[in-house]
């Protein structure tokens, strides 16, 4: 009987809600720093991590879109990506779906290509060296307007093959997914696929916009959904996937302690929920930490640790027989795996 702890190590899983720029580590940020000559308002990668003391989402995000500014060139995306890349690897992550905010970077003159470039070019040499595979998801800011989002979108389409899906994130309150209907129907005409980050501090209706206007194919955090009784019958019924982030609702004071996160609850509900890491740089872990905090605060056993990483490949853009062959590698661990 191992401990499972080293279960969830060894467990063959896929990551579906991680923003490429919340990988961003201090000790990259001030090597970046360094390299295009930027200046941080930090002294050392001790006193920038002290900053990482969050009261809610907005905190986070200045902080966030802050450190953006180290990344200029291709080789910073690359950099930054395949170093994720490795990172989740070793997590046994076998396929990542990858946010990625081009607005955070366009609005500060970074051309478009050079953050696809560098992210693309990871991605490819991650798979034939690390043996991961990946997909990127192109998020618009909701906090600024449409009109910004469809432009984004308009200089993606020459990218189209590389992006597999649109998404929405930064400020949640006070942007529904309602003021972006039309440029999502834009992407989903264009072939896009959706989703959305919705209920992380905004209320259940921002869910069921999110579902009903912006045909999204997967929830983002979707925490807020619990308060309302017949949206999670319909997210159980539908099977639609809620992509989670314990230690970001943490950190970002979505839950006051991981013994009360909804996870458990959601599994209870027959939710299609996955575990996630979100923005680890700054949440105190990768996918793995994420695993073990629900884990220990929810005592959660080893099906349940199954559902989550069976659940993670399901939930994926990856193509049936993709996913077949991942389910796979996970009946192989289990069976060779005692406990
Ligand atoms: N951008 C990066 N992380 C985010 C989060 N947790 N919620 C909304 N926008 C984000
Ligand atoms: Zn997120």
């Amino acid at each position: 009987m191992q401990s499972l702890d080293s279960f969830i190590a060894g467990l063959p899983k896929a990551e579906l809600h991680l923003h490429i720029e919340g990988t961003l580590e201090p000790e990259l940020m001030f090597a970046l720093a360094a390299r295009n000559k930027v200046a941080l308002p930090y002294g050392s990668v001790d006193e920038l991590r002290a900053a990482y003391d969050f009261g809610n989402l907005q905190d986070f995000l200045d902080l966030y879109y802050q450190g953006t500014a180290v990344l200029q060139t291709e080789r910073d995306f690359y950099d930054l990506t395949y170093a994720y890349l490795e990172k989740a690897r070793a997590d046994n992550v076998l396929h990542a779906e990858i946010f990625f905010d081009p607005q955070a970077h366009t609005d500060r003159g970074v051309p478009f290509a050079t953050v696809i470039d560098g992210l693309d070019r990871a991605c490819r040499d991650a798979q034939a060296t690390l043996g991961i595979s990946s997909k990127l998801i192109m998020c618009f800011l909701r906090h600024l307007d449409q009109a910004a989002a469809r432009k984004t979108l308009d200089q993606a389409l020459v990218h189209k093959h590389r992006i597999v899906a649109v998404g929405l994130d930064s400020s949640e309150v006070g942007h529904p997914p309602s003021k972006f209907r039309q440029v999502f129907a834009r992407a989903r005409d264009a072939g896009f696929l959706a989703v959305a980050h919705a209920g992380e501090e905004g209320p259940a209706e921002y869910v069921q916009e999110a579902l009903d206007l912006l045909r999204v194919r997967r929830i983002d955090h979707g925490n807020r959904a619990l308060d309302d009784p017949a949206l999670v019958n319909r997210l159980a019924a539908e099977g639609m996937p809620l992509t989670v982030c314990p230690l970001s609702n943490l950190k970002l004071c979505v839950v006051d302690d991981m013994m009360q996160h909804p996870l458990k609850r959601m599994l209870d509900a027959d939710l299609m929920v996955t575990v996630n890491s979100d923005d680890p740089a700054y949440f105190g872990g990768y996918v793995n930490a994420n695993y073990r905090a629900v884990q220990q605060a929810l005592n959660l056993d080893r099906d349940d640790l199954v559902t989550l990483a069976r659940n993670s490949f399901e939930a994926s853009f990856l193509e049936p027989a993709e996913i077949a062959a991942l389910n796979g590698k996970l009946a192989d661990y289990l069976a060779t795996t005692p406990g």
